[in-house]
């Protein structure tokens, strides 16, 4: 099998290009290398190719062909908030555009198992304790509409030429599998809790008035490496009786703010006495997983809890630039 990994040079898809190489999987990575860095790719070789640009669909179909690839894991996309709602064609330029263009690709070299990185952000805002796929998906940004589009398109392919796809929602993703993996350098709670305090900052909590137990918001934080496995048992999946095509990626298990950081505090040591700052727009209170149908139908399961996700962040921070 000669797996593609789109994104591979990133915080997430470097995690699964190291597992599917250390089974023996043929792995090749594409991506363009505006977050991703090179070296985490490990032996497994790189084309550099922002999927977005105008002759992508060309060069994406040479690889396939010459690389002799049956299956993609599709991680590269926009993935902040904020910056979708403030550049929402380029959000859609570059994670709707880019699939268009991979796509495109593997249906003329005919390529046809695809795994793709979706998110809770589909969900919006559900008014319910537990989010199972039968919540009907409502995004409140662009970055959500662009994953929720992805899926649409994926199930039109499905029935168009016969495209084999999962879509993995993931909820909060952190931690780290390799010291060296670790840093995702993105605007997310463990990553700016570290990063406030190797500034001698406080870290900051937004917002302690929600309708949780201790007043911070509640996630379903998810390790990577435990995300990591759920790509390849998707990928494996493929190859059963059709099925599901959209899976949630969590634990079932809420943590708050407050609670993370508080790990933070107990693993590192340091004072993590945090500052109470305004709210941040389109905060959902709460956003739990139900991991019941990635369970029953990929035999999927969690393996690790809030304290070994916050000790190994813990530990990637410290081996990587920025020590405390
Ligand atoms: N938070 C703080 N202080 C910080 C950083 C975050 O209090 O310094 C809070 C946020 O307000 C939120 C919680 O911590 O209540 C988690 O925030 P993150 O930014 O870590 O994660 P989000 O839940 O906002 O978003 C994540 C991904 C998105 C994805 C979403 C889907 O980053 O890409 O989950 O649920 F869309």
């Amino acid at each position: 099998m000669s797996t593609l990994v789109v994104g591979g040079a990133g915080y997430i898809g470097a995690h699964v290009v190291r597992l599917l190489a250390d089974r023996g999987d043929d792995v090749l990575v594409v991506d363009d290398l505006s977050t991703g860095v090179g070296h985490r790719v490990g032996a497994a070789g790189l084309v550099e190719l922002d999927i977005a640009a105008p002759d992508a669909q060309e060069r994406l179909e040479l690889v396939l062909r010459e690389r002799e690839i049956d299956s993609v894991i599709h991680f590269a996309a926009k993935k902040q908030v904020g910056e979708s709602v403030e550049r929402p064609v380029w959000y859609y330029r570059q994670n709707v555009g880019g699939l268009v263009n991979l796509l495109g690709a593997m249906e003329s070299t005919g390529v046809t198992r695809m795994i793709f990185s979706s998110s809770a952000a589909v969900y919006g805002q559900p008014d319910v304790d537990i989010v199972t796929e039968g919540v009907t998906p409502q995004p409140i940004n662009p970055y959500g509409e662009t994953k929720l589009v992805g899926e649409w398109l994926m199930a039109d392919c499905a029935r168009s030429w016969g495209l084999r796809w999962s879509a993995l929602r993931y909820f909060n993703v952190a931690g780290s599998g390799w010291p060296e993996l670790g840093d995702p350098a993105v605007l997310n709670l463990v990553p700016m809790v570290f990063d406030r305090l190797a500034d001698g900052r406080r870290p900051a909590i937004f917002g302690d008035d929600y309708p949780t137990p201790d007043g911070t918001c509640i996630r379903d934080y998810i390790h990577v490496l435990d995300l990591a496995h759920a790509h390849l048992a998707a990928l494996d999946g493929l190859d059963g009786e059709p099925g599901e095509n959209v899976f949630n990626v969590g634990t079932g298990t809420g943590a708050s703010v407050r609670e993370v950081i508080d790990t933070i505090g107990e693993v590192s040591g340091l004072d993590v006495t945090a500052d109470i700052e305004p709210r941040r727009p389109g905060d959902p209170p709460r956003l739990v997983a139900s991991p019941d149908r990635i369970r029953d139908h990929l035999g999927w399961k969690a393996g690790h809890g809030l304290s070994d996700i916050v000790r190994s962040a813990w530990e990637a921070w410290q081996a990587g630039p920025r020590r405390i």
